[in-house]
């Protein structure tokens, strides 16, 4: 999306690649960022895709005050920071703003939490990736999609401790994301086969992200990262081929899966009524709790979300399902 998608009342003039400087009134945007399954089962840390829904939404307007502020959070029964240093999105709107050099920019940033947090689902980054969207968009476009994620890393650093990209990539990119390295930074779109759905189901049970990666043992067997690099491969080579078996073969993780699946209630049980249902691949989404299997259609999606939740409430677990396709555009404006 260009400039010219603005209202032209709220468009920034641009000169010389610099965004002018704002007035007050000027630039106000609406952003929705969308959710994403980081690891994609065998990928972790290095391969993430986004959906259409859920997805976090921000509204920002530039100031003639400058410095960065929280003025408004809903959604987040209180548990977000509205301490501008301590908050993903108005600490990553820093960082930008300190890169292109426009320190002496206000803005105003009211947060609308529309997902649920510590769910698994890259909530801290929908909302990061949503007030970057907005930023990015308010000073001109100045910075690619692609070139804005090392920003948003700052934000998932801040959150868990570690600055991954599998998350915040696909949520700005959109579609299917391979984080071929993290130093240098090196990113790759990737195709995402025609038809392919997201059947998503969040237990309501408590699994922060700095945990769960502080659970992980540090150190593999050789044979054991043989099978891991295999199955990565062969999913990036099935999204290529559009070949939903190879994908399905490929959605193993012998790594992370063993040792995490243990705080999810039922997990073992989800796969095999994902499987049994039509499932291509079934896994945890990101550090967990929520779980995931990819499908060929909707219908298959929706099979599976509601077995796995029917099996969840006879656990007495509340739990939330979300069935997508998979998201290709990555933010919007509203
Ligand atoms: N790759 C990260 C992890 C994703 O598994 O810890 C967190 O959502």
């Amino acid at each position: 999306m260009s400039n010219k998608d603005l209202n032209p009342a709220e468009t920034l003039e641009i000169a010389d690649g610099k965004a002018k400087a704002p007035s007050r009134g000027l630039g106000v945007i609406r952003v929705f960022a969308p959710a994403t399954v980081a690891n994609v089962v065998c990928g972790f840390d290095v391969l993430g895709f986004a959906v259409n829904e859920p997805g976090d939404e921000v509204e920002m307007r530039l100031t003639d005050t400058p410095g960065v502020i929280i003025k408004r959070i809903t959604g987040d029964d209180g548990k977000l920071p509205l301490d501008a240093a301590k908050n993903t999105v108005s600490a990553s709107v820093q960082h930008y703003l300190k890169h292109i050099n426009r320190m002496d920019v206000g803005v105003e940033i009211e947060l609308h939490k529309k997902m649920p947090i510590g769910s698994g689902l890259g909530s801290s980054s929908a909302s990061t990736v949503a007030g970057l969207y907005a930023i990015n968009k308010l000073m001109g476009d100045l910075l690619t999609a692609k070139e804005l994620v090392p920003f948003a890393m700052k934000g998932e650093e801040l959150a868990c401790g570690y600055g991954h990209a599998d998350n915040v990539a696909p949520a700005i990119m959109g579609g299917f994301v391979l984080v071929r390295s993290y130093e240098p930074l090196d990113i790759i779109s990737l195709p995402t086969p025609v038809g392919m759905y997201a059947a998503i189901v969040y237990p309501q049970v408590d699994v922060p992200t700095k945990d769960a990666r502080q659970m992980i043992r540090s150190k593999v067997f050789l044979k054991d990262a043989v099978t891991q690099w295999g199955n990565v491969a062969g999913l990036v080579s099935g999204l290529f081929m559009n070949d939903f078996d190879l994908i399905g073969r490929s959605m193993k993780d012998v790594l992370v899966e063993p040792t995490r699946s243990i705080l999810i209630p039922g997990f073992e049980v989800m796969r095999n009524l994902a499987m049994e249902n039509g499932a291509i691949g079934f896994g945890i989404s990101g550090s967990g709790p929520s779980v995931f299997a990819l499908t060929k259609d909707e219908e298959t999606a929706k099979k599976i979300t509601k077995a796995q939740q029917q099996h969840l409430h006879k656990l007495n677990i509340n739990s939330k399902a979300f069935v997508s396709s998979i998201n290709a555009e990555g933010p919007r404006v509203l």
